[in-house]
């Protein structure tokens, strides 16, 4: 059974025909159709199974209307937009209250936003609103939560996109977006990145090279001193990280940009940023591996390379928080994982939390926090001891054996590094 709606309230709904047919006759299908965003229903994610899930915008696609959706419960790495034939219109539709401002969209406070400063939320709005002033009715709080570039190319490497990242409303909404994997600028078609890179000299991230192990390096950019260069490197973050809108006072910051070398240049992997002075002992803003290098060992080489830095600093470091589901993955390997090791290879009877501390530059927070996790902590009398199960240790030997097959292993001899003391002026960054 089809109903053919009365469009005449409503002309987004109207199709090349001038009306819309959707199979159900519902006054509830009615009014979703009507105002579809922040409605929540069952949705067909993937081939067959049908999830909760929330409207967040709506636009007409080649084929006619389309819908961008949240799975509730699921990463926004999932959100897509689908057409109108993937909802379930058996089942009830939730409908948000109508006396409150439903855009709740405003983004966590935290993570990228600490590594590429945070906007306030004002000017958050106030920038989206620069970025893409397309005049059509969409909220700005509903753009951000809308992705906005499907795919980049960097590089050999085509990337799906994951979330929103405000690139200038001249490039975002491109099909693919060419990004020039020395320089990060970035282009809307493959010829005019093609007619940049004939122009382009720089074949390595525009800083100083601090380490290098075989065909791995490191490079410090300060965010004062190369502002395009880190400024376009949030924008390509912000499309894998679904933090706060990014900023483009990059100033308080230093990023620490992983390369591979070959005889092209020293090719991007991932980089973390860094405060210049964390009142909180960060020792990471930001962390990211391409998505193109990602679940191959690289992002525990860049957690080793910040944490070799806090040791050369002489104190303990933590990544700044919220971490991301992804990232709290990571860490919580890298922890395990270098706890169990200090511990099988150092401890003796009296090993305490800021002994391993001491040695791992992990705050001793983290520490308990992992052996807790590992169930490793158990009381006797009224002590707590470190306990590790056969378990823990041979998945520890089989890790091991993986990193040093892949080389995945920071060497601290190799950092040619000292910490950089910046003057109360070098810091005023406003
Ligand atoms: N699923 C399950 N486990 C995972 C996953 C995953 N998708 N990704 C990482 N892990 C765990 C695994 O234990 C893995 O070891 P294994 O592959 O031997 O099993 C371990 O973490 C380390 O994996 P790596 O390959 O070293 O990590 P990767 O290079 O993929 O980088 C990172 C991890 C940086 C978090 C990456 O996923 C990323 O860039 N994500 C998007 C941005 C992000 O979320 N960043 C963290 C935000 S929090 C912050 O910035 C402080
Ligand atoms: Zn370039």
């Amino acid at each position: 059974m089809t109903l053919t709606l009365d469009t005449k309230d409503n002309p987004d709904l109207l199709s090349t025909a001038g009306e819309v047919s959707v199979p159900i006759v519902s006054a509830e299908v009615q009014r979703f159709l009507a105002e579809p965003v922040n409605c929540k229903l069952f949705v067909q994610k993937a081939t067959s199974e049908y999830r909760l899930a929330e409207v967040l915008s709506s636009r007409k696609g080649e084929t006619g209307l389309e819908y961008y959706v949240h799975y509730t419960g699921f990463n926004k790495r999932l959100d897509e937009w689908v057409s109108i034939n993937r909802f379930d219109f058996s089942r009830k539709i939730e409908f948000p209250p109508t006396t409150i401002n439903n855009h709740s969209a405003t983004s966590k406070k935290g993570v990228i936003g600490e590594s590429i400063s945070l906007l306030s939320e004002a000017s958050s709005k106030r920038e989206i609103g620069q970025l893409r002033s397309s005049g059509t009715s969409h909220n700005i709080q509903e753009i951000a939560r809308v992705k906005n570039l499907n795919k980049i190319q960097m590089g050999q490497h085509e990337i799906e996109t994951w979330y929103f990242s405000p690139y200038p409303s001249e490039y975002a909404y491109c099909d693919i977006l060419y990004i020039c994997e020395f320089c990060l600028l970035y282009y809307p078609s493959l010829k005019q990145l093609r007619q940049h890179r004939n122009r382009c000299e720089l074949h390595h991230p525009p800083g100083n090279e601090i380490y290098r192990n075989e065909g791995i390096s490191f490079f410090e950019i300060d965010g004062r001193k190369q502002k395009v260069w880190c400024r376009n490197l949030c924008l390509l973050s912000k499309l894998f990280l679904d933090h706060k809108t990014l900023h483009y006072d990059v100033d308080p910051f230093l990023f620490y940009c992983m390369t591979e070398r070959d005889e092209r240049g020293n090719h991007l992997i991932g980089y973390f940023s860094k405060e210049k002075e964390s009142s909180e002992s960060y020792n990471v803003a930001c962390i990211l591996t391409l998505p193109q290098y990602q679940r191959l060992g690289y992002g525990r080489l860049l957690i080793g390379f910040s944490y070799a830095l806090s040791k050369a600093e002489g104190r303990a470091g933590s990544p700044e928080k919220p971490l991301s589901d992804l990232g709290f993955l990571s860490y919580h390997a890298y922890w395990t994982e270098t706890i169990v090791e200090y511990l099988l290879l150092n401890s003796t009877e009296d090993t305490t939390f800021e002994e391993i501390s001491r040695e791992t530059a992990i705050t001793t927070d983290d520490i308990e926090s992992t052996l807790t996790s590992m169930g490793a902590l158990k009381y006797y009398r009224g002590q707590k001891i470190i306990c590790l199960g056969d378990k823990v240790v041979e998945q520890w030997e089989r890790n091991y054996e993986k990193r040093k097959s892949r080389n995945r292993i920071i060497v601290q001899g190799k950092l040619n590094w000292k910490p950089i003391r910046f003057t109360t002026s070098q810091l005023r960054f406003r």
